[in-house]
């Protein structure tokens, strides 16, 4: 393990690069991460890191965002079929049948999504922005994609605004059912419920408290009053709350929460996209014009 990862140490100051990790993927990477968060904080940090080189520990819309955010840097992806089932799930016909409908349609699109969806939209969120976002928006008709649980969530807290959503969902949150966190609060009564909004409404409906990976270990964190927490987000997470909180227990709502996507990540494909400068993010010039638009728009809103 110490080999590996000095050799990681010795090809990041070769190839002046930084190492970027999401907290779903293994504790392992997000020990030697540069930079470890949630989507809008890893988004913040491509714009801002000062290398030329980004490994991404993620998956694909992760990599495409930071590429389309930098396009003269180069995107490394460790693995490159890491990918999230949830970034392919609106038909982009809806969208315009959608934009003919409602003339003042804006198309809120969470980061989740391909770069081909972002070319047809008009702003990217993640879910620790959206609500602030969507707020801040002039237009009543909001289209939600792909992620129709993260925009319930966000069109309660908005209830101003019109909604219309597609199906697209997480497989791993939708897999949460209200069964298994009304058993983990059997277990442990004392324990507050920590959700990710990507799980389903009546699941969210049963939480003390909702939003973003970052938020949901910033809660546990903060929380002076309780010592045990039931987590209801991708397995991942708990790596960095127990390594914050050392006196607090965390379980995990049900053990279907790990995304196999974000763990195809591993210091040996780390080591190797750094070596063999492989898995680059590579997208055409013109389409990235377009399909940077949104993501730029969410970064001037969410500040
Ligand atoms: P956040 O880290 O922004 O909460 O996103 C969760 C997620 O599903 C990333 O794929
Ligand atoms: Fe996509 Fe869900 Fe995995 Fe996040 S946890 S990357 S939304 S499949």
């Amino acid at each position: 393990m110490n080999e590996i990862i000095e050799e990681i140490q010795k090809l990041k100051e070769e190839r002046n690069a930084v190492i970027l990790a999401h907290y779903y993927v293994d504790g392992a990477i997000q020990d030697i991460a540069d930079y470890l968060g949630d989507s809008y904080y890893l988004s913040k940090i491509a714009v801002s890191c000062p290398q030329d080189v980004i490994v991404f520990a993620g998956v694909e819309f992760m990599g495409e965002s930071a590429k389309l955010l930098n396009p003269n840097k180069t995107v490394l992806m460790p693995d490159c079929n890491a990918d999230c089932p949830m970034a392919h799930m609106v038909d982009e016909r809806f969208i315009a049948q959608m934009r003919q409908e409602y003339e003042d349609l804006c198309v809120v699109c969470y980061i989740n999504s391909t770069a081909q969806i972002k070319t047809m939209a008009d702003v990217c969120v993640t879910s620790s922005n959206a609500k602030k976002i969507v707020e801040a928006l002039p237009n009543k008709n909001i289209l939600f994609i792909p992620d129709q649980n993260l925009g319930k969530h966000i069109a309660a807290l908005v209830p101003e605004k019109n909604f219309i959503f597609c199906d697209g969902y997480c497989p791993i949150h939708y897999l949460v059912t209200s069964k298994d966190i009304k058993q983990a609060k059997a277990l442990h009564p004392n324990a507050p419920v920590l959700i990710h909004p990507e799980c389903k409404p009546e699941c969210v409906a049963l939480a003390d408290y909702a939003g973003s990976t970052s938020g949901i270990i910033d809660y546990a964190t903060n929380d002076q009053e309780h010592e045990e927490f039931i987590v209801v987000t991708e397995a991942g997470v708990i790596h960095e709350m127990e390594k914050c909180n050392p006196n607090k227990k965390f379980y995990l709502a049900t053990d279907k929460l790990i995304c196999s996507n974000m763990k195809k990540n591993t210091l040996e494909k780390i080591r190797d996209c750094l070596k063999n400068n492989t898995n680059q993010v590579n997208l055409d010039e013109e389409f990235m014009t377009k399909a940077k638009k949104p993501l730029i728009k969410m970064h001037e809103l969410a500040k």
